[in-house]
């Protein structure tokens, strides 16, 4: 069967438990996912519930599709994503934007938790994805080409749509708060990085590092759907404050800052 024909299949599931069709869809990273609860009227499906989907196995990723209205948007949320330290093929990771791509989704709003590398960033600050270094060597676009899903080369200028990222910013402003703007760099993980290797990223211009996002953003410009996202820096990157860095910090600072993230994510799906 074609990854096509599969995500077609994913997509007619989906759209038999919904009462509406979804017009964005959102990704909520590392200890992000209780944004879910503020979307009203939900349908919660678990992926395994969901033809060809496969399920997070990560801490505190719920692994759950919750669908609904957000800002008086109908919305599809993925509360729990998929990740290549669980194992799983960049193809895998990279399936469910197709299945948003093929429910008519218009725009696509990622989220994560980052370590910062720029030292003008401070744990808890937001950060405007604006562009990636892809360093996990790996593409959700390996392998044959399924036409039917896009291109064999598709374009990344614009992967990160300018307007959407123009809409980021406009909301940061009308909730008040301050939006850093920066490069992603998607890694491979599971172990944090070596204070060396934050030196040789920030050399090359990387803001913000993790280990999500990148496979997502790769099938999105290749299905032709505009991405804004959004990193929550959660910790600075290895070797900044010269001190040990643990997942639990991570989810301590998502859970600190999750209101004013909500409130950022809900101001942005608004203006979309
Ligand atoms: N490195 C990689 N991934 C991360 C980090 C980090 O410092 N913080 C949150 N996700």
């Amino acid at each position: 069967m074609t990854v096509k024909k599969q995500v077609l299949e994913s997509a007619a599931y989906v759209r038999s438990r919904l009462a509406a069709a979804p017009e964005i869809g959102i990704v909520l990273g590392s200890g992000l996912g209780p944004l879910a609860e503020d979307i009203t009227d939900a349908v919660c499906i678990p992926y395994g519930e969901i033809p060809h989907f496969r399920t997070s196995t990560a801490p505190d990723h719920a692994g759950r599709l919750v669908c609904g209205t957000l800002a008086n948007r109908q919305v599809i949320c993925m509360q729990g994503r998929l990740h290549g330290y669980e194992g799983y093929a960049p193809q895998e990771i990279a399936y469910p934007v197709y299945v948003m791509q093929a429910l008519g989704v218009r725009a696509l709003v990622l989220t994560n938790a980052s370590g910062g590398i720029n030292t003008g960033f401070s744990v808890g600050d937001f950060m405007l994805i604006e562009d990636h270094i892809n360093l996990t060597g790996k593409s959700p676009l390996t392998g044959a080409n399924d036409s039917a899903l896009g291109t064999r080369f598709p374009d990344m200028t614009f992967a990160y749509a300018p307007d959407l990222r123009e809409a980021a910013q406009q909301a940061a402003q009308a909730c008040g708060l301050t939006l850093r703007r920066g490069v992603y760099c998607g890694v491979n993980g599971p172990q944090f990085e070596t204070p060396a290797e934050i030196r040789a990223f920030r050399a090359l211009g990387a803001d913000a590092v993790g280990m999500s996002t990148v496979f997502e953003v790769i099938a999105a410009a290749h299905c032709g759907l505009p991405v804004a996202a959004v990193a929550m820096i959660t910790n600075m990157a290895a070797g900044v404050l010269m001190q040990p860095l643990s997942g639990a910090e991570v989810n301590e600072i998502a859970a600190r800052r999750g209101a004013d993230f909500r409130r950022l994510i809900t101001a942005l799906v608004q203006k979309i």
